[in-house]
């Protein structure tokens, strides 16, 4: 026995020794000894998951002749880029006795005839049928249907159930945790060995771009726990968030945004953290959803933060900074009018309670509606830890908790937009786009359309006393009503709050931008 395979032996090794990868793995990336079916390889990112899999497949593939072998991942492009051709993938790591790749065909093909095939969890149904020698599994935690378990027809399912080829058939499962119901049954079973490493052990090998990036993003938070530790994070009882929750939403890149805000929570609060500020980012997408954008909280002296807030409200062209009264707004505008006094800032009046206020933002990402954008894991560790009994009220919570409910008013209020923009439609000449069935818009509360008739040489909507107000001239002539710019008109309908003709007119003379500006905060406002 030579050295090297006796060392293997020693070792736990029992497949053949590839020299070069039992020189440079860690224990951890080497499959663990004994009878297992599943070997999870849990461990943070960037620590040598793919690697160790990718390693693995090729041994496998190379020692055993004519063996099928399914590779797994989120979706086509990560089995593709990341397990097949990525850095770390099955081609850079075959030192000898390449595969051949053919990507129209997702099939990868070892001189000894051994194959290897592309699956993506998307498609489950994909799984249904084939069978396999081995598997390889890449972030099954971040998989589709992670969240429903080792249910019927899932792609671990589907995959697990034609694993069956060959007298030992076997799958390695390489993620970073979370907690899903995949990865607590993985881990569950009797049949699964588990490894388990961390980030800040394969630093060395990391790009220095990556290391910073993921570093910066996690570290010293509860998150990073899970995100550099691989430690699966069980959800807090009571949360208004979950890890899940968060995560399954988050976007790389925000598309367009109609309306962006910085919200500051100066409070202190009374907990660990009691004299940060809070200071979120938040904009409105183009198309509907809101996005949190950045967390720029921070524990400074107050032009310390109210420089911060003003540099977030230029770097993403904010239309403004809002601040709850009781939670020192007014001191929110004075301290920031002192850094710049041309920085609009909006103090806003809560009309319910911290867990009232924060209920309908949870919910609005329970359905999906929210998206961080990258990773923001301090303002994520005080969402998914803060519980309602706590009494506590933490700074980056509260300044995202006013930044969504500033900016998803427009939820309630899309049959509002939806009027607004074809009246800007409309006064611009265009042809106005109707949109039939929109929810909110009765018959009853469609703008009519201007009396014919009126008395010449008189409009019909003149400016009103004050900037943003109109007066429009009742349908007999006999008086005027005012209309304000939020929508809110003096006749009988609109003292009973019903939408009357007579501010849809006045503010069809307005300039289409600034009307649909105009209806946009009156929305936010009236849902407020
Ligand atoms: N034991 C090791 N020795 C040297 N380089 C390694 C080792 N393990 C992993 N690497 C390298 O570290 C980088 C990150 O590994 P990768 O497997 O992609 O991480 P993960 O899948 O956990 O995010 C890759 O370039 C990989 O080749
Ligand atoms: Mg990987």
């Amino acid at each position: 026995m030579t050295a090297m395979a006796f060392e293997a032996a020693a070792a736990g090794w029992n497949g053949p020794v590839l020299p070069e990868w039992r020189n440079t793995a860690r224990p951890e990336q080497l499959p663990p000894d004994g009878q297992w079916l599943t070997w999870a390889f849990i461990a943070g990112r960037g620590a040598g998951k793919t690697r160790s899999a990718a390693e693995w497949v090729n041994e496998k593939a190379q020692s055993s002749p004519g063996v099928r072998i399914a590779l797994v991942g989120r979706t086509p492009a990560d089995v593709r880029d990341v397990m097949i051709e990525g850095e770390s993938g099955i081609l850079a790591v075959a030192r000898e006795n390449t595969p051949v790749y053919q990507s129209t065909k997702r099939r990868l093909t070892w001189p000894n005839g051994s194959t290897a095939y592309a699956y993506s969890a998307e498609v489950p149904s994909q799984l249904r049928g084939p069978q396999h020698h081995y598997a390889w599994c890449d972030e099954p935690a971040a998989w589709t249907d992670a969240r429903k378990g080792d249910v019927l027809d899932t792609a671990w399912n589907n995959l697990m159930l034609g694993l069956r080829l060959g007298s030992d058939p076997r799958c390695v499962a390489t993620t970073t945790p979370k907690p899903v119901a995949l990865i607590r049954t993985i881990l569950g079973r009797k049949s699964t060995a588990v490894t388990r490493g961390s980030t800040y052990d394969n630093l060395a090998n990391l790009a220095p771009s990556f290391r910073d990036e993921v570093l910066t993003a996690y570290e010293g938070t509860r998150i990073g726990r899970q995100e550099l530790l691989g430690e699966l994070l069980e959800d807090v009882e009571g949360a208004l968030w979950t890890v899940a929750m968060i995560d399954g939403d988050r976007v790389g890149a925000p598309p367009d945004m109609s309306r962006i805000v910085v919200a500051v929570d100066p409070s202190g609060g009374d907990g660990p953290h009691s004299d940060e500020q809070g200071i979120v980012v938040a904009g409105l997408g183009v198309d509907g959803d809101v996005y949190i954008l950045a967390d720029r909280s921070c524990k400074l002296s107050p032009h310390g933060w109210a420089s911060r807030a003003v540099a977030a409200f230029c770097e993403f062209a904010a239309d403004r900074i809002i601040a709850e009264v009781n939670y020192g707004g007014a001191m929110v505008a004075s301290t920031i009018g002192q850094v710049d006094s041309a920085v609009p800032v909006k103090v806003i009046t809560a009309s319910r309670g911290k867990v009232q206020r924060a209920e309908p933002v949870s919910a609005a990402y329970e359905k999906h509606r929210i998206h961080h954008v990258g990773a923001l894991a301090k303002l994520e560790d005080q969402m998914t830890t803060w519980t309602p009994q706590d009494g506590t009220s933490p700074d980056r919570l509260d300044a995202l908790v006013w930044a969504v409910t500033e900016l998803t008013g427009n939820f309630g209020a899309d049959a509002w937009l939806a009027w607004a923009k074809r009246k800007a439609g409309e006064a611009q000449g265009t042809q106005a786009q109707e949109t039939p069935g929109t929810p909110g818009i009765t018959a009853a509360g469609e703008p009519q359309p201007a009396q014919s008739g009126e008395p010449a040489g008189r409009p019909a909507v003149t400016d009103g006393p004050e900037p943003g107000t109109w007066l429009v001239r009742s349908s007999d002539g006999q008086r005027d009503y005012t209309v304000t710019a939020d929508g809110r008109c003096d006749c009988q309908a609109g003292t009973h709050g019903k939408r009357c003709r007579h501010v849809a007119e006045a503010h069809a003379t307005a300039d289409p931008a600034l009307l649909l500006k105009l209806a946009r905060d009156a929305a936010f406002r009236a849902i407020r």
